[in-house]
């Protein structure tokens, strides 16, 4: 039987993942794979992590050159994280003619063109998937399952962490410190919740998975990105008052007229499939012209399902001849003729203080028509003595058409904006 030779960089949540599913499922993969995948060595320097997973003496290496240098490791797994050490150690694994499986995805949203140009002149594999959404398969669903198709959009709710403050907000009405500090507790979020919360990690995960979608390389500095820390329980309330379930989406579109690529809040429809996808689950909805409307859900994080994206990738490796590239063509841009739409049009909704007398809502109406905006839903609500709370959904506009009215709206003294959030439409 084929042998294949592992080593795994880094043994954390998604490491020891990995870890521990291959060291347990190795008489299953040579059953079911007709290949003996083994664990060669690991490159951890937590002593008390080793002892924790039982790695056994003669798996410990010392360093990354023991492991480059080593005949019996085909197969590399950067799980270290960061982009330092780990694109250096992926460079000299390539460069050793290892193939590479890595979850780490502001290493393959920066660096692609660098790495799978290595990867190709050494004939070596590279391999992402646990990168973007941890267990739910989206790369290979994109580079294989439904390679026929051109994908016009994915919507995706691709942070769990982010998922989940979201969906306490909503279901028990508490502020965001509160939710953070709940995720906090329960391991999703870090201490330092930034990545997260701001919209950075579901940016570079849509970063590739729209290159994959779209056929070029979209950078990272092409995402809008707009974070939940602003959230409050109010709009989120007053949202599912007029049926929408707030979400940090992440959207990418080819239009026609070009490439749009943002994550931000946004108002889903509570009859939607994303609107039902709750806690630290995460979910990806593509639209292909033949296969219409595919959904992908799943946890996209943690020990197990990530190490199931990694482990998925190592097998198909060592099972396929050859390897099965991106299609990123090996740049850190896109094409010259490839345009990126920032001006992006959405339906909006918006939350503004009001002064309560006659002929203020008009006034309001006339400013966001003069941008031609057109309302379909409008509340209000009497706070008392001459205030009261707007709160609308317009129809699809676009973003600088929104921005414009709302400066116009808040130099008026008629009513002050507090919040605009955009709607999926
Ligand atoms: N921190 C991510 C999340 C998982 O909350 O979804 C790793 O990308």
């Amino acid at each position: 039987m084929k042998k294949v030779g592992v080593a795994i960089l880094g043994l954390g949540i998604v490491g020891g993942g990995a870890y521990k599913i291959l060291t347990q499922n190795r008489d299953f993969y040579c059953k079911t794979q007709n290949v003996d995948i083994f664990v060669k060595s690991v490159l951890e320097c937590d002593k008390a992590r080793i002892e924790s997973l039982g790695v056994p003496q003669e798996q410990i290496a010392e360093n990354i050159f023991e492991i480059v240098s080593d005949p019996d490791v085909n197969i590399v797994v950067e799980c270290i994280g960061g982009i330092t050490d780990a694109r250096s150690y992926v460079i000299d694994a390539l460069n050793a003619g290892k193939t590479v499986v890595t979850s780490n995805k502001e290493l393959i949203c920066k660096y692609s063109h660098e790495l799978e140009r290595t990867a190709k002149r050494l004939n070596a594999g590279l391999y992402f998937e646990a990168s973007c959404v941890g267990g739910v398969p989206i790369v290979r669903t994109l580079l294989d399952g439904v390679q026929s198709n051109k994908i016009s959009s994915i919507e995706g709710i691709i942070n769990g962490t982010t998922n989940y403050i979201l969906t306490e907000m909503s279901k028990e009405g508490v502020g965001y410190q509160d939710a953070l500090a709940a995720a906090q507790r329960l391991g999703y979020a870090e201490s330092d919740p930034t990545a997260d919360v701001e919209g950075f990690d579901a940016a570079y995960k849509l970063s590739i998975l729209s290159s994959l979608a779209f056929h070029t390389k979209v950078p990272f500095s092409k995402v809008f990105r707009e974070g939940i820390s602003s959230v409050t329980p109010e709009d989120i309330s007053n949202g599912s008052d007029l049926g929408y379930t707030l979400k940090l989406l992440a959207v990418g579109k080819d239009t026609g007229d070009g490439i749009e690529v943002r994550v931000h809040p946004t108002f889903v429809k509570k009859s939607h499939p994303l609107a039902g996808v709750d806690g630290s689950f995460n979910a990806v909805y593509l639209t292909g012209d033949a296969v219409g409307e595919v959904m992908l859900y799943g946890r996209g994080a943690g020990e197990l399902p990530t190490g199931s994206a990694i482990v998925s990738d190592i097998i198909y490796a060592a099972t396929h001849e050859g390897s099965r590239y991106s299609t990123f063509k090996n740049n850190a841009t896109a094409e010259k003729d490839v345009k990126f739409v920032s001006d992006f049009a959405s339906a909006y909704y918006m939350r503004l203080d009001v002064t309560d007398r006659a002929g203020a809502l008009a006034k309001i109406t006339a400013m966001l028509a003069r941008k031609n905006i057109s309302i379909v839903e409008l509340l209000q609500k009497s706070n008392g003595a001459e205030s009261a709370t707007v709160v609308l959904v317009t129809h699809s506009t676009h973003e600088t058409a929104i921005k414009n009215a709302v400066s116009r709206i808040n130099a008026s003294g008629v009513a002050s904006v507090r919040s605009v959030i955009r709607v999926l439409s």
